[in-house]
Order: C-alpha cells, then sequence, then structure tokens
C-alpha cells in the first residue's frame, strides 16, 4: 500500500508503562441473548477501558476454549460466571500492581497464568475481554483514537477503511439450515467511502426484503446476522435472488456490486461428503460445485468452500478459483498462527478470514494478520453470530489495515455499532476505502 506510514519505534508513545489498579468483570448479553463476558481494567493513573467479546455458532473446532458453566437449570448451560470469576479473582490477584510495557507483555502474562495451548483453563471469555480492554485503557491514556492503538501494535498507520462486506442471505446454522449454503454477502466494489458503501447496500437490502416478500409470501424474518432468511429452495437460489436484488436496485452485477459467499461447508460435511443439495458431493464434486459458481455469478470471495479437515483438497481450490475469487479460510484457519503458517505452505488459502476471538488474545490475532501479510495474503476482519453492542472491531479493523470487514447485515445494532463506528472514523479521518483489486488483479496474489 503506498501512502502507508510507518511508525517508528521512536514513537511519542512508546516508553511508557501501564500500572494496572483493577480487572473485573461482569456477565452480560449477546444478540442471541446468550451470555458472554464483559470486562474493565483500570490503570493506576485513573484512565480505564471496558470491552465485552462475541460469540460464534458456526465455530471451528479450532477455535480457542470459551468457557461455559454448564448448569443445564441456567442458560441451558451457556452461562459464564466461571470465566468472570477468573477476571474478578485470578486474573485481578495476579495482575493488580503489575506494570507492563506493552499489549504483548500483559498479552504474554495472560496466557501464562492460563498456561494451555486453547485457553481452557481460564477461558478465552475471560483472557481475552481483559486483553481488549487493556488496549482501549491504554490507548485512553495515550489521548489516542483505538484504531491508531491498535495501528501502532502493527506499526504501520495505513490511511484506509476495510471494504464492507454485507450479509443479504442467510441459511445454515445462522438461520432454519433452509439452506446448507450459509451466508450470501454484496460487496460494494465501486464505492470509494463507508457512507457512500452503506448507502448503496441499503438499496439492495430494501430490494432483497421486497423480492422476498414477493416472492416467498411472508413476513420476513431475520437470521443472527440480520441476513433475510426465506426458505429458499437451494443455494443456487440465493445467489438467483441476490444477482435479483442487486439488478433491481439500479446496480450492475459484478461491476457496481459483487458477491461474496461464507459457504460454511464444515457445518454440511458428513463422513460421505458434503450434503449441499440431494446428491451428496466428495471434494472434487464440490470444487466443480464452487468453480461453477464462480463462473455463473459475480462472486469474488468463497469463505471456507471446503470443510476445516479437509486439508489435501483446500490447495486445488485455491488454484481452481486464483484469478477469479478470494479463498477465504475461517473453520480452516481459527486466526491460528500454526494452522495459517501450514496453510501458507501448502498453498490452501489466499485469504485470512479473521476473528480475535477464535485465539484469544490481541497480540496473538496480530500475529495471525501479520503472518498472513507475509505471504501476500489478503485479510478479512469478522465479527460473530453472536454480537455485542461493543465497537471495538471498527477500530481493530481499520488499525489492522483490514482489506475487507464482515460485520453482518445493516438491521441490527450490534452490527450497526461498527459500521457507525466506521462512519465516525471516516469523518474523523477523511480516509477512503481500500481499493476494490478487481478480478484481473485477483490473480496477483
Ligand atoms: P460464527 O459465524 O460467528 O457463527 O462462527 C461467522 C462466520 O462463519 O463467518
Ligand atoms: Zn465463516
Amino acid at each position: 500500500m503506498n501512502n502507508e506510514d510507518h511508525m517508528s519505534s521512536a514513537a511519542p508513545h512508546t516508553g511508557q508503562m501501564f500500572r494496572i489498579q483493577r480487572l473485573s468483570a461482569l456477565e452480560i448479553l449477546d444478540s442471541r441473548g446468550r451470555p458472554t463476558v464483559q470486562a474493565t481494567c483500570l490503570l493506576a493513573d485513573g484512565c480505564d477501558g471496558t470491552a465485552s467479546i462475541p460469540s460464534g455458532a458456526s465455530t471451528g473446532a479450532a477455535e480457542a476454549l470459551e468457557l461455559r458453566d454448564g448448569d443445564p437449570r441456567r442458560f441451558r448451560g451457556l452461562g459464564c460466571r466461571q470465566a468472570v470469576a477468573h477476571v474478578n479473582d485470578t486474573l485481578d490477584r495476579a495482575l493488580s500492581g503489575q506494570a507492563f510495557p506493552t499489549q504483548a507483555a500483559l498479552d504474554q502474562a495472560l496466557r501464562q497464568l492460563d498456561g494451555t495451548a486453547n485457553k481452557a483453563r481460564l477461558g478465552a471469555n475471560a483472557i481475552l475481554p481483559v486483553s481488549l480492554a487493556f488496549a482501549r485503557a491504554a490507548s485512553r491514556r495515550q489521548g489516542r483514537p483505538l484504531h491508531d492503538y491498535f495501528a501502532e501494535l502493527r506499526g504501520t498507520r495505513s490511511p484506509t477503511l476495510p471494504r464492507p462486506a454485507i450479509n443479504l442471505f442467510s441459511g445454515g446454522k445462522h438461520a432454519g439450515s433452509q439452506s446448507p449454503l450459509q451466508d450470501v454477502l454484496v460487496v460494494p466494489v465501486t464505492a470509494r467511502t463507508m457512507a457512500e458503501a452503506l448507502a448503496m447496500i441499503f438499496e439492495v437490502y430494501q430490494c432483497a426484503a421486497e423480492l422476498c416478500a414477493k416472492q416467498y409470501g411472508m413476513r420476513l424474518l431475520r437470521a443472527d446476522e440480520g441476513g433475510l432468511a426465506p426458505p429458499f429452495a437451494s443455494a443456487g437460489a440465493m445467489l438467483d435472488d441476490a444477482v435479483a436484488a442487486i439488478r433491481a436496485a439500479g446496480f450492475k452485477a459484478g461491476e457496481d456490486v459483487s458477491l461474496a459467499v461464507d459457504v460454511a461447508a464444515t457445518h454440511f460435511h458428513q463422513r460421505d461428503g458434503y450434503h449441499l443439495g440431494p446428491r451428496v458431493l466428495d471434494s472434487h464434486q464440490m470444487i466443480d460445485q464452487l468453480e461453477r459458481w464462480v463462473e455463473r455469478y459475480p462472486v469474488v470471495s468463497v469463505e471456507d468452500g471446503l470443510a476445516e479437515e479437509d486439508w489435501e483438497y483446500w490447495p486445488r481450490l485455491r488454484a481452481r478459483l486464483a484469478g477469479r475469487a478470494l479463498t477465504v479460510g475461517d473453520d480452516l484457519l481459527c486466526t491460528n498462527p500454526a494452522r495459517i503458517s501450514r496453510a501458507i505452505q501448502i498453498g490452501a488459502a489466499d485469504t485470512l478470514l479473521l476473528k480475535v476471538n477464535q485465539i484469544g488474545t490481541v497480540t496473538e490475532a496480530l500475529e495471525a494478520c501479520q503472518l498472513a501479510r507475509s505471504a501476500g495474503w489478503r485479510v478479512t476482519i469478522s465479527a460473530r453470530s453472536g454480537e455485542t453492542e461493543d465497537d471495538w472491531l471498527a477500530d481493530l479493523a481499520v488499525g489492522w489495515a483490514g482489506d475487507q470487514i464482515k460485520i453482518g447485515s445493516i438491521t441490527q445494532s450490534e452490527r450497526l455499532s461498527k459500521y457507525n463506528r466506521l462512519l465516525e472514523i471516516q469523518a474523523a479521518t477523511g480516509w477512503p476505502l481500500v481499493p476494490w483489486p478487481g478480478r484481473a488483479k485477483l490473480d496477483e496474489l
């Protein structure tokens, strides 16, 4: 990226210490009404930061552990009182009074206190909210916006905002599994700013809602991330309807607005293959099917086209899509540096889907991001299907120069808090969206 401002190690904010005075946490509810954790980090000089974390439904097997109480009489076992207690007791006792020069030092201490590879002892839902609350407190102490704090962690400031990929239709685990394809998203490729992108998508969403009301004759029900979820006859019908909505909104499909899909194939993969439709597909046939979608529809990004353990076939998928669509790994990679390294070695993907709670600290997520970048990959920063109204994701996506951001639809406040924060950042900085490379350029990866 041209215009990048490399922050030198002589940056004015280095050399400070952040002394923790108190860590505390609270069980709050996410957008599905399930418990999650909000933590507050109070620094000794009086600056504080509060952050809450999201939770997935379509989760990868290699994700960091989300500690749930397991008491079936309370929130069907999903309570987070143990994770909250780990912040209020274990972490507060161990870390209060201690000074940390950097985010990395704090995150290292959190990992050591947990002592497991996947945060199984304290829970990623105890560790991550503290990591993020510290980031917010530290950015306040430095008197800088949170996105700038995240940019400094990366060492580079990119004066751009990520391009949004916005949920239009949902199936799979985010809706009633009426179609196995989890999400069809729209990418406003010609939009130059976040404000322009959202105005374009509003039109497409309204047209999609009208089209569905006509076609399916029903009041529209929304999926977890706000996508429309009528009873599609097939995955192909979702894509047909998405193209129809783009056209009805007066845009050229594939020129003004393109499509992205999150296939989330792990969740319909069984021993005998992929249960995408009436016929069970083997990995070869699944790749053929994905390629047909990319040929037939303006699909520029394919996430989790294959199952998370179908490693052998991922490089073939990437090779088949190269130059036409991004091959994005979510469940495959789980924001996990070890899995990303393996994928880089064998050429299994060209885009990292980054979800901070898959790995459990800010520093490890940054490591995953940098690793992907070092291989020339793109990075899509993503929310989860169970979100809170916290907006740190917007700052993180700007600070770490995400190419895309995936937050969900533009209909629910837990999503809009992030879109609206992006609008605030746009207004404060004047930064445009990252230019869209265009299909032809995708093969330069
Ligand atoms: P999740 O879904 O948050 O339910 O895992 C999001 C995605 O699959 O990208
Ligand atoms: Zn996904």
